[in-house]
């Protein structure tokens, strides 16, 4: 992987917000070790920058909050998982860093843009590698944890991960991308219930079309099990159906055991068509998780 080539995805311009935000000094004493105790610097150093971006207006806060807590819970569920997958201290806290910064670059690019939808602003995971990369947050972290940290961050959102890159690395990315998933499952199905409610929040709908079905491609792409691309999309029904595909691209047991217990793809089905498709997608989808769980 070629970490450089990923900040050509960013489109040039200067931060709008946040230039005035100090650089993280560098520290003497050199971290070689990560443990726990070293997670409250970053804290810290995350919630005063994203403080950075408070704003009068609700429709903007809301968003800052909504990827506030979202970062906090995929932290949790980052530790959670990678516990149950027997990682070590140093390897949770380096798992716990990485869900910390993975979406570091949604506060400057909802400010800038409006839109959490990379395809119409910047890609949101390179972008928040150049930010740290900016302000030195990583620094002072021995050159092999900070590429782990900046690799799983920039490996998030690709719609496909691939197979190359040592073990580490790749458990990282795995384990990166199975919490952030577990999350955005309970934003989406919290959002709809909302939505239902009547409370609209075009940033989680990435501009879409509320309108009725969906699409044959997104159909024929789940049903065999394939990765849905944001570029296919027609509308929100379509969205969801992404959101449902994840269940695909889960790496690890207990992610997709957490996933069931809380339900979360009964309520995305409940969002959807009564459709004899989408009910033949969902029995597809979860015989896939039953079959991976009775596997072990
Ligand atoms: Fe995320």
């Amino acid at each position: 992987m070629n970490l450089q080539s990923d900040r050509s995805e960013i489109l040039a311009g200067e931060y709008m917000h946040g230039d005035d935000f100090p650089k993280v000094p560098v520290r003497a004493d050199s971290l070689t070790t990560l443990t726990s105790t070293d997670f409250p610097h970053f804290k810290n150093w995350f919630d005063s920058y994203v403080g950075t971006f408070a704003s009068d207006d609700p429709a903007i806060q809301t968003n800052i909050d909504l990827k506030y807590q979202h970062t906090q819970r995929v932290c949790r569920a980052a530790v959670n998982i990678g516990k149950d997958l027997g990682l070590d201290e140093r390897n949770l806290c380096l798992a716990e860093i990485a869900a910390l910064f993975h979406d570091v670059g949604r506060f400057e690019q909802f400010k800038r843009y409006r839109t959490f939808s990379d395809k119409r602003s910047i890609n949101h995971a390179a972008f928040g590698v150049e930010i740290l990369r900016d302000k030195s947050v990583l620094s002072h972290l021995d050159k092999s944890e900070q590429n782990l940290i900046i690799g799983s961050i920039l490996l998030h959102n690709r719609a496909i991960l691939a197979d190359d890159g040592d073990d580490r690395s790749l458990l990282h990315s795995r384990l990166l991308r199975d919490a952030d998933k577990l999350d955005i499952w309970w934003v989406v199905t919290d959002y709809y219930r909302q939505k239902a409610a009547g409370v609209n929040n075009e940033g989680l709908e990435l501009d879409l079309a509320d309108t009725p079905g969906i699409s044959p491609e997104v159909y024929k792409n789940i049903i065999n099990g394939k990765t849905i691309l944001f570029d296919s999309l027609k509308n929100l029904n379509d969205f969801k159906l992404l959101q449902v595909g994840w269940v695909y691209d889960i790496n690890f047991l207990p992610t997709l055991r957490r996933l069931k217990e809380r339900g979360y793809l009964k309520m995305l089905q409940s969002f959807l068509p009564d459709s004899e498709e989408v009910r033949d997608i969902f029995t597809a989808v979860f015989h896939h998780i039953d079959s991976r769980l009775k596997e072990g």
